[in-house]
């Protein structure tokens, strides 16, 4: 067997779980996705989507990496012998692929932003002239590769180099530097004319604009930016060690992350109201509006800079652990050397990346219920995959894993106080799975 190691510290392990939940699932995808779905109401069935399923599905995931020290496939293999439940990690490796397909090809986008900062093309512009220059690039077959790409082979040069941990490590230092840097944006979004329309909109949960698809989006948004339900965290919590206290480790990623994106949301509004750019805008919301903001800024060409390349760092965390999934998986289950793994996820990641960044120019007219290919990805990843998972996840731990290993996992075999085990347990038995069930059918008109 493949020997395992642990995380050095109890912060190294924390640390990694946030880098992977904080990514631009909270900083370009949240905001877009408030927008699309009418503000105020979206946020609020967000956080309540996070406090009643996310944070419980982390726990989850947790229980199951860490009682068992393994992959998700063998960890359901050790926890129910001689059952099928395993076979649901073949959905995780294959959801896996899916949000690293596109969410390359965002990461690409982000380094061309921090290149045109670098060379001082993101200053003295129109909002209008920065909506043509993020046309330009997507119309642009071979800049969108060519940054996914480049961007792709940092992330497995990373892992081929065996220095992940090493980058999370300097993640520990960019992320409150990320943090502090979201809240320094904001205050200035803040003094801009259109705060005041901005808030109105964050925060006035007006119902009558969110639809029940709003509700799968923020359901769908909240499993995505906690970086659950496609066994990432079962990956992460096999290495902890076992005195860290997994709920508070749980609600520590939970509220951070959620922090990251609400702070995301007051940055953009304010520019997005004051500079007349849609809020429905979509997924290209914030490379419209952030370069207004850098230049409403003394020493905006800093800034601009600074936050290309914290943002940069924090997607690198993300996609880091992303492609840990079919990594770890290749290794232990089909017994593969770590650089034959690597080649193989490298393989199939440039494939569908590529395939999402040529789906705005080269591929546009292939279109499924008006989506292209990256939209389906994109929806599909979360709406369908991270979903499927999170219910599977919680019908799991909730009705079918064994109690005593559950409670010895929140306690660390008695010796802390599980205040919180009952609460997790009714929202895993039955506020997650009705919830996402309801939501389902809903959607497919069977109710
Ligand atoms: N949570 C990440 C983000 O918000 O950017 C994206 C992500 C990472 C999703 C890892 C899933 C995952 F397994």
């Amino acid at each position: 067997m493949t020997k395992r190691v642990g995380f050095a510290t109890r912060l190294g392990a924390i640390a990694a779980a946030v880098g992977s939940a904080v990514g631009l699932g909270n900083i370009w995808r949240f905001p877009y996705e408030a927008g699309v779905n009418g503000g105020g109401a979206f946020i609020l069935v967000y956080i309540c989507c996070i406090l009643l399923m996310g944070i419980p599905v982390i726990l989850s995931e947790f229980i199951i990496g860490r009682s068992t020290h393994s992959n998700m496939k063998a960890a359901l293999r050790r926890l129910s012998p001689g059952k099928k439940y395993y076979l649901f990690t073949y959905v995780c490796i294959i959801g896996s692929f899916v949000v690293i397909g596109f969410y390359s090809v965002v990461c690409g986008w982000i380094i061309e932003y921090l290149y045109q900062a670098a060379m001082g093309n993101l200053d003295g512009h129109t909002s209008q002239e920065y909506c043509i220059m993020f046309n330009s690039l997507v119309a642009s077959p071979w800049r969108c590769v060519g940054w996914t790409l480049l961007f792709l082979v940092l992330n497995f040069l990373v892992m081929s180099r065996g220095i992940e941990k090493g980058i999370e490590r300097v993640a520990s230092i960019m992320m409150p530097l990320l943090f502090l840097i979201l809240i320094i944006f904001c205050v200035k979004s803040l003094s801009l004319p259109g705060a005041k329309k901005a808030l109105y909109f964050l925060f006035y949960p007006d119902f009558s604009k969110l639809s029940m698809r709003g509700v799968l989006d923020a359901l769908g948004q909240a499993f995505l930016s906690l970086s659950i339900g496609i066994s990432c965290l079962v990956t992460y919590s096999s290495y902890f060690k076992d005195d860290a206290s997994l709920t508070k480790d749980a609600a520590t990623v939970g509220l951070l992350d959620t922090m990251v994106a609400i702070l995301s949301g007051v940055m953009i509004f304010p520019a997005v109201f004051t500079f007349g750019v849609e809020p429905t805008a979509g997924p290209r919301l914030i490379f419209e509006v952030l370069p207004g903001i850098f230049q409403q800024m003394t020493g905006g060409y800093f800034w601009a800079l600074l936050f290309f390349l914290l943002v940069f760092f924090a997607s690198l965390t993300s996609t880091i652990s992303l492609s840990e999934i079919p990594i770890t998986f290749m290794i232990e289950e089909h017994k593969m050397s770590r650089p034959r793994a690597i080649t193989w996820t490298a393989l199939f990641t440039v494939i569908l990346a590529v395939l999402a960044a040529l789906s705005f120019n080269v591929l546009d007219d292939i279109k499924l219920w008006g989506k292209n290919i990256f939209d389906m990805m994109d929806y599909a990843a979360s709406n369908i995959f991270m979903l499927l998972g999170g219910l599977f996840t919680a019908v799991y731990v909730g009705w079918i894993m064994d109690r005593k290993i559950i409670h010895e996992q929140l306690t660390n075999k008695g010796l802390l106080k599980s205040r919180m085990e009952p609460y997790l347990i009714f929202c895993l038995r039955y506020i997650a799975p009705v919830s996402i069930v309801f939501i389902f059918l809903y959607l497919t008109g069977i109710i």
